[in-house]
């Protein structure tokens, strides 16, 4: 949600700030701009729509000379995604510049207090209160200046400021959004996320919150809300700059989907020594184990559903009940949760707003917090007792897919880590399933090389109404997320039922035609599916099936098929998910859609 950019050294800033904006569109894409510095002014332009736009309203950056400035990519809260809605913001007086990410509860009270004191508003965001309180505070002293502002905030930002009194720095001040300094060569950046510096730089740090940063070409400096210096580590970032492009493909999504086999095998490779599942960031006891009397699995959208497809092989490794629960719907449900609850909460960003309170919400309640997370130093990461990363590499397409089938991949280690430390599988039992979880890469490479179809049934299925997904079990967990990848990026109503439920009120939507994708991966439950086929076809309903290729029951049932290899269907969501994502980027793309960057979405959701 929103992007933001700083640079301070001896180049042009702005084509280096268009640069970063560019990988960071996927976090916002409603809205954009730039101010630069040069000679003591401050020069901001400022687009509504994409970043592409700013790139040609500012020549790629040629007509803003200066060597330091900030950039913003919007998602839009408060107020239309206009040009004067857009970032950077600028005080009356012109001496301060501002660009925001997240949002400022009181901004309604600071607004009326600042009408009051005579400063005039040119936009409807909650941001420009910051801007003019900058001036307002101002005695020339830009850290005692920004540390008097932001105690005036409540809310969540990652702010970026320009003084003109200053014109070789940039500041910046974190809480409760992201932001990453990045360490150059007689240059320095801020960033939303790492991937708008891996181009210029690998040296991060990682702001926490509380943190203040001041930025020229030849320093860096973090201090503290007393105005104390901070001494903080950096990190060397491990992937390069050829990870956060295209690499060949029309779109990141695509991209994306093929690197699975990849992403998964790395997720799994570290934590496997001498046939053993190894989680070195787990130092939870057997006897502590034994002491949890449910497991509570909390995340948002896609992450949540691979909480629900993780939750099957979870329960019956470990014997512990598990509950799954949407983070927004935890947070305020007054949960039972105590000391002998895990909570483990998943999300690729690390910085959902929704999934962050739930998992205060359940610490406050005293339950061990494991986290499931992709990007290192986020909030999730920092926050959690116990963090695993899913190591998928950056995820830029706003629909997650390898995100998903990293997730779901800890969730099944995790279910033989805990499930043999319980005493609850035998060594024999313990066997098979390393070796199935050291097969899913494979697997999923498999999956994808039999779907070559899913781009001629696109052409079949891109103009429906409307699509059923049906499944039973495991595979009415993945149906959620098969269609929730068809409805983000294609914009086709696609919904998942559970095929059992269909008689007790969906079958009245099903009439000549209506496509319905069931799928017939669960060998236990597998006949049962095939009767819900057979009533739905007997209604008219198109049935494109996903199933083995030796199932000849459905093959001769379906009107259409997509495959996968056949496999045990404990640990198969990674691999079933593949033809329905598949399915869905080719219908998106048979339909025209922006695939990479949805309308109304952003990457990352910051807001509640
Ligand atoms: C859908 C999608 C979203 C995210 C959700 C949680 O393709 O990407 O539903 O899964 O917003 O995001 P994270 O995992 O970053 O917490």
């Amino acid at each position: 949600m929103c992007g933001i950019v700083g640079f301070a050294g001896l180049r042009d800033a702005a084509p280096v700030l268009l640069d970063g904006l560019k990988k960071l569109e996927y976090r916002g894409y409603d809205s954009a701009g730039l101010a630069v510095m040069k000679d003591g002014t401050i020069s901001v332009t400022k687009v509504s729509g994409r970043i592409a736009s700013l790139c040609e309203r500012t020549d790629e950056g040629r007509s803003m000379p200066g060597f330091t400035g900030i950039g913003h990519t919007r998602w839009a809260t408060h107020g239309a995604p206009t040009e004067e809605n857009a970032h950077p913001h600028l005080s009356n007086d012109g001496r301060f510049a501002i660009v925001h990410n997240g949002i400022i509860e009181n901004y309604i009270q600071l607004r009326e207090e600042l009408i009051g004191q005579g400063y005039h508003f040119d936009s409807e965001t909650d941001t420009e209160v910051i801007v003019h309180l900058l001036e307002m505070y101002y005695r020339g002293n830009m850290r005692k200046t920004l540390i008097k502002v932001v105690n005036r905030l409540k809310g969540s930002y990652a702010l970026g400021v320009l003084c003109s009194d200053e014109p070789e720095k940039i500041y910046a001040a974190r809480e409760a959004s992201p932001l990453i300094i990045g360490l150059g060569l007689d240059e320095n950046y801020f960033a939303s996320d790492v991937t708008a510096l891996v181009a210029n730089t690998r040296n991060v740090i990682y702001m926490d919150d509380g943190d203040f940063a001041e930025l020229s070409g030849d320093s860096v400096v973090i201090f503290d809300g007393t105005g104390r210096t901070v001494s903080k580590e950096s990190t060397r970032i491990s992937w390069d700059v050829q990870a956060a492009e295209k690499g060949g493909f029309d779109h990141f999504m695509l991209k994306e989907i093929m690197e699975q086999p990849g992403a998964v095998k790395a997720t799994i490779a570290p934590r496997i020594s001498e046939g053993r599942i190894v989680f070195d960031e787990i130092d939870i006891s057997s006897a502590e184990l034994a002491d949890i009397r449910k497991t509570v699995i909390t995340a948002c959208g896609s992450a949540y559903y691979a909480g629900c497809a993780g939750k099957y092989a979870l329960e019956k490794l470990t014997g512990i009940p598990v509950e799954t629960a949407l983070a927004s719907e935890l947070r305020y449900s007054d949960p039972l949760i105590d000391e002998h609850t895990l909570v483990i909460v998943i999300s690729q960003s690390g910085e959902t707003a929704d999934t962050i309170a739930a998992m205060k919400e359940c610490r406050a309640r005293g339950a061990r917090v494991l986290a499931i997370v992709n990007v290192v130093g986020s909030t999730v990461a920092k926050l959690a007792d116990h963090t695993v990363y899913t190591w998928a590499g950056p995820e830029i397409a706003v629909a997650t897919t390898k995100g998903y089938t990293t997730q779901v991949t800890v969730l099944y280690m995790l279910a033989v880590f805990f499930g043999e430390k319980l005493g609850r599988v035998s060594k024999k039992e313990y066997d098979k399933y390393m070796m199935m979880i050291a097969r899913l890469p494979r697997h999923i490479q498999q999956a994808i090389d039999m779907n070559p179809l899913a781009a001629a049934l696109a052409k079949k299925y891109h103009s429906s109404k409307a699509l059923f997904f049906i499944g039973r079990n495991t595979d009415y967990a993945i149906a959620l997320e098969g269609a929730l990848k068809m409805k983000e990026i294609s914009y086709l109503h696609a919904e998942a039922y559970a095929a059992g439920e269909l008689k007790h009120g969906t079958i009245a939507l099903i009439e000549e035609h209506t496509p319905v994708i069931a799928l017939c991966c669960n060998q236990k439950i597998m006949e049962k599916t095939l009767s819900n086929i057979v009533e739905v076809k007997a209604r008219g309903a198109e049935v494109l099936a996903l199933t083995f290729r030796d199932n000849q029951k459905i093959l001769s049932e379906a009107d259409d098929l997509l495959f996968i290899p056949k496999v045990d269907s404990i640990f198969s969501a990674v691999i079933e998910i593949l033809p329905l994502q598949l399915l869905a980027y080719y219908v998106a793309r048979e339909n025209g859609c922006d695939i990479d960057k949805p309308k109304n979405l952003a990457k990352s959701v910051t807001v509640e």
